[in-house]
């Protein structure tokens, strides 16, 4: 675990990769001028020198120098249109602002890496457990770009998009996570979003995948449907649901859902078809790993009725606003 300084400097370690190893040398100037990048992302694909002065405040020599330093350590890119924050850019800005405001004050090694997500234990002053889950969708679009030392008009558009569709799930996970926070449900407490990070506690468990043995596995799958019960009545479904997306504690079998970015609403044209999905994943690989012999249509019928008939209220009763 290494601390994290919220007021200059931080050194932080592992694959939050270029982030880690560059952090510790980034000054005042370097941060004014991420934020920038950081809340300009909506309006600008690039920023000229001119504009990032201005945003800044800062005179143009200095955001001269200090932009080439931030080239140098990969957090920015130009081209001959102007500047663009990189992804590494976004992640030492998120853990700043993560450690600014007192969500974090440490973090460690990398607890879940996924095809969408990096998600790092990390730690607060107190001691207390957290999950930092970094989205990275359109990582391979990165990669490829990010391997070229200049790139096209092309990659750039890339970039910027994927940062902005991160920023956007992040917001989403985050919206969902509240939302049923208070409902009954097994999920990880949502804390805080910076740019393309959420913020949670971290929980003591396995992904349900790879667990061989369970001692009650109906008991096991029943509090699932009966979590995806609660969520449908809830308007949510989770609609990426499966034994990747499920953990398990170790000793007391209890169980968690996780990773709810795509989740949409009941009333969504395909609502019908994703709730039979994601109740018959689970229900699949339970027959098929622990053979409870679940038949699938009538936990299907469990789901949607426990949730006609679950007690369970909402802080958040209003219906959910979701993309569908
Ligand atoms: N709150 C958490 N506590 C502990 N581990 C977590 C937490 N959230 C995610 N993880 C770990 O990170 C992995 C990836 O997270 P997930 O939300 O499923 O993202 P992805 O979209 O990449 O699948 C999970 O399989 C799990 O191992
Ligand atoms: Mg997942």
């Amino acid at each position: 675990m290494i601390h994290i300084d919220k007021n200059n400097t931080y050194s932080i370690l592992s694959s939050v990769q270029v982030a880690a190893k560059v952090v510790k040398n980034l000054q005042p100037e370097d941060y004014k001028l991420l934020r920038v990048f950081a809340f300009g992302l909506e309006h600008h694909e690039t920023l000229t020198r001119h504009q990032l002065a201005g945003y800044s405040k800062l005179h143009e020599d200095i955001v001269d120098y200090r932009l080439k330093g931030l080239q140098e350590m990969n957090l920015i890119n130009k081209s001959n249109r102007g500047f663009t924050i990189l992804n590494a850019g976004l992640d030492t800005f998120a853990l700043k602002i993560l450690a600014e405001k007192n969500i974090i004050s440490g973090i460690g090694k990398p607890i879940g890496v996924g095809k969408e997500s990096d998600v790092y234990e990390a730690i607060t002053d107190r001691l207390k457990e957290r999950a930092i889950k970094f989205f990275r969708i359109g990582r391979i679009s990165f990669r490829e770009a990010t391997k070229k030392r200049s790139f096209a008009l092309k990659e750039h558009d890339k970039i910027h998009h994927w940062l902005l569709v991160n920023i956007s799930a992040a917001k989403k996970e985050l919206d969902m996570l509240q939302r049923l926070k208070n409902t009954g449900i097994s999920l990880p407490l949502p804390l805080y979003r910076a740019m393309h990070c959420i913020a949670m506690n971290r929980i003591n468990g396995v992904r349900l995948a790879s667990v061989k043995d369970l001692e009650q596995p109906s008991t096991v799958l029943q509090n699932i449907l009966f979590s995806i019960g609660i969520a449908y009545k809830n308007q949510i479904i989770h609609s990426d649901l499966s034994e990747y997306n499920v953990l398990v504690g170790q000793t007391s079998g209890d169980t968690w859902i996780i990773d709810w970015p795509q989740a949409v609403a009941t009333d969504h044209p395909n609502a019908r078809y994703l709730i039979k999905r994601d109740v018959f994943n689970i229900v699949r690989f339970f027959n098929r790993r622990f053979a409870v012999g679940k038949n699938l249509d009538d936990a299907l019928r469990d789901v949607l009725n426990s949730s006609s008939s679950c007690a369970t209220t909402t802080k958040n009763s209003a219906a959910p606003k979701l993309s569908t």
